[in-house]
């Protein structure tokens, strides 16, 4: 609480005046801006065990001992010990991708005395009654050679179990076996045990719940994807963030490679493996199970559009910085060109007939394509002015996106800022993770900005409280300084025309990186404060921008008030949105002009907690979040009370 002091004595200053109606004047029929239906989308990043071990619905780590430690996660149990009866061996060049399986030797084993098991991430989390699908890749080299799959609990006691009876194939097959649990587990893991005599190769080993998103096999945990969907975003920017970059240009993220059958995806290090010493995850890896195909039919089933990010020839500027020569810089431009084909060509052209083939014969419709992520320097502008001469050559249609590197300010911001709108480049992509003070001063951040030329994409920010950790940097206080800040960007919608709040999900267990939007563990999930914040404002967007304001003048932050408007035309309604970032309730008289009435209820939806430092948790995941209430409307004045420390969302239908 100590550390809200300041703020909080900042934001009282006025604190009392005394309780008086105050009026924001809605101007109904004066529309300022539409506002784009991509306003409000959501950034994924494959952070804090986002995808794999996260969104990424597969139970087993290192399913295909690719890992740098080939049996890392998995432990071999036998009785008696044999030397090498669970021996890595590599194919090498004969399988590039995938190179690596696990060749078992099965000396005489009764059930029980050879076995391997996988840990999973940070366990595996197990529901009682649910359904498990089970497939290795397998080959039989000699004798006979019988596998159980066991599920396990925190204690190792069985929970689940099936039996398989591999073929006697000399080439690899994919055995499968579904079963139950008979329990549920947040930390379980999967134990394979032996039988027989005999030699058996297996890779690839998975375990999916049955209860994945849309029931794909191989899909996505539902819980994670539909806490997406409820937020109907207007677009997902993917797969990040700097592990587009890459630690440096080998390890950069590489479309080409995500896409295709899952044992041709060629895994690499994830880049927040190492990146923070104080955090170290050194099972962090991406097997690019969530692909790109995956990335887009996410894109598709939630109705946001795509809007990938791919590497514009140079790795993080933090890390290794290595940048591509200009001379060689095409097969990274062939990689953007090549990517519009994957999602738009025809199903003749070759990487249109890929997508086809990999179930989507229908195009992504992609629209949007960004050029490098918080990139900055000559470097960049270099690199994007090829990018961009290559690919509005081919594709005028395809808008660009731009990096403006990674701080909203400074003469590196100046630069970019400056040379990229000289470029007409379509958008600039503005990054800033700052203490709450700085959005709860920078309303008007976007209230100079040209209006004509090159757009903003707020591509990444989230406000945070300083020397805090994990799901206590997003409490309510950065959040509501979010809900205040983003009145601003509403009111600029001619300016900003879309926004995107800080990495989507972190794993109680494994992130790297706060603040992040919603938290999880292997069974449960939670969305911070911040993610209410940013529902309500995408499920609350309407079409066009209309003025709030008290005495002639937008309403940003007398007497802590933050204020903007806009109407939907499609459903005939305004929507206020008001921060009051005061303790105490505040009374508002809301005057409605240029409209003939108002509908007979209004609905108000409050978003409210007295304690600035309250959080959501697992034990208590709506600490924070959103009421709604239908308060009666007559006239064309209708007073509204707004609680202290509030964000409040007020739908009124009108005619
Ligand atoms: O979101 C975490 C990181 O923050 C992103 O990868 C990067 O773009 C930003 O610096």
């Amino acid at each position: 609480m100590r550390r809200n002091i300041f703020l909080l004595l900042a934001l009282a200053i006025g604190i009392y005046v005394p309780a008086q109606d105050k009026t924001f004047v809605v101007s109904v029929n004066k529309p300022i801006a539409p506002i784009q239906p991509t306003m409000w989308g959501v950034f994924f990043e494959d952070i804090n065990f986002g995808a794999d071990g996260g969104i990424y619905a597969e139970l087993v780590k290192n399913r295909s001992f690719e890992f740098t430690k080939p049996l890392m996660g998995w432990k071999v149990d036998q009785q008696p010990v044999e030397e090498g009866s669970v021996l890595i061996q590599n194919r090498g060049v004969a399988h590039t991708a995938n190179p690596r399986f696990a060749r078992v030797t099965v000396n005489n084993r009764k059930r029980g005395s050879l076995s391997i098991t996988n840990e999973g991430f940070r366990g595996m989390g197990i529901k009682k009654g649910l359904r498990y699908d089970f497939s290795t890749l397998y080959r039989s080299v000699s004798g006979k050679v019988k596998l159980y799959v066991e599920l396990l609990n925190a204690n190792k006691e069985v929970i689940g179990t099936t039996e398989l009876r591999p073929s006697e194939t000399k080439t690899w097959l994919k055995l499968k076996a579904d079963f139950t649990s008979s329990a549920t587990e947040e930390k379980g893991s999967m134990r394979l045990v032996f039988e027989g005599n005999g030699i058996i190769d297996l890779d690839m080993i998975s375990l999916f719940p049955g209860d994945t998103w849309k029931n794909r096999p191989g899909g996505m945990r539902a819980d994670m994807v539909q806490m997406l969907a409820d937020m109907k975003p207007g677009f997902i920017r993917f797969p990040g963030g700097c592990i587009v970059e890459g630690y440096d240009l080998a390890q950069r993220y590489q479309w080409k490679k995500t896409v295709g059958p899952l044992e041709e995806r060629q895994l690499i290090i994830n880049r927040w493996n190492t990146e923070f010493a104080h955090r170290p995850a050194p099972d962090y890896f991406q097997t690019f199970g969530l692909g790109f195909f995956e990335y887009f039919q996410l894109c598709a089933d939630i109705g946001a559009e795509p809007l990938p990010i791919l590497n514009c020839g140079m790795a993080c500027q933090f890390n290794s910085g290595e940048v591509v020569p200009l001379d060689q810089i095409q097969p990274y431009i062939d990689d953007a060109l090549d990517l519009i084909e994957f999602a738009n060509g025809a199903i003749t052209t070759k990487w249109g007939k890929l997508r086809a083939q990999m179930g989507h014969p229908e195009p992504f419709h992609l629209k949007m394509l960004g050029v490098g992520n918080e990139n900055w320097g000559p470097q960049y502008l270099e690199r994007f002015k090829v990018f961009q001469k290559a690919l509005k050559e081919k594709h005028p249609e395809i808008k660009l996106i731009a990096s403006s590197g990674t701080d909203p300010v400074g003469e590196r911001f100046n630069l970019l800022n400056t040379e990229l709108r000289a470029l007409d480049t379509d958008f600039i992509d503005e990054h800033y993770y700052r203490p709450p003070q700085f959005f709860f001063s920078n309303i008007n951040r976007y209230d100079n900005y040209p209006r004509n030329g090159s757009k903003v994409f707020a591509g990444e920010y989230a406000s945070h409280v300083p020397n805090t950790n994990g799901a206590v940097k997003s409490n309510w206080l950065a959040a509501l300084s979010e809900a205040a800040f983003l009145t601003g960007l509403e009111r600029n919608a001619e300016v900003v025309q879309m926004a995107s709040y800080a990495p989507l999900f972190a794993h109680y267990d494994g992130w790297q990186w706060a603040p992040d939007l919603i938290w999880m563990n292997n069974l449960k999930i939670v969305g911070s404060p911040s993610y209410h914040v940013q529902k309500l404002y995408s499920v609350n967007k309407g079409t066009t921008v209309i003025p709030i304001q008290r005495d002639n003048k937008i309403i940003d932050g007398k007497d802590s008030l933050y204020a903007t408007a806009a109407i939907d035309a499609e459903s005939k309604e305004i929507i206020v949105k008001i921060v009051n970032a005061q303790p105490h309730e505040q009374k508002i008289c809301l005057n409605f002009e240029g409209i003939k009435k108002l509908g007979g209820t209004a609905v108000h939806t409050v978003l409210q907690n007295d304690n600035l430092d309250k959080i959501n948790t697992i034990a208590e995941p709506d600490a924070v979040a959103p009421k709604t209430k239908n308060i009666k409307v007559s006239g064309k004045k209708q007073p509204i009370a707004v609680k202290g420390y509030s964000f409040n969302v007020i739908r009124i239908k009108y005619s």
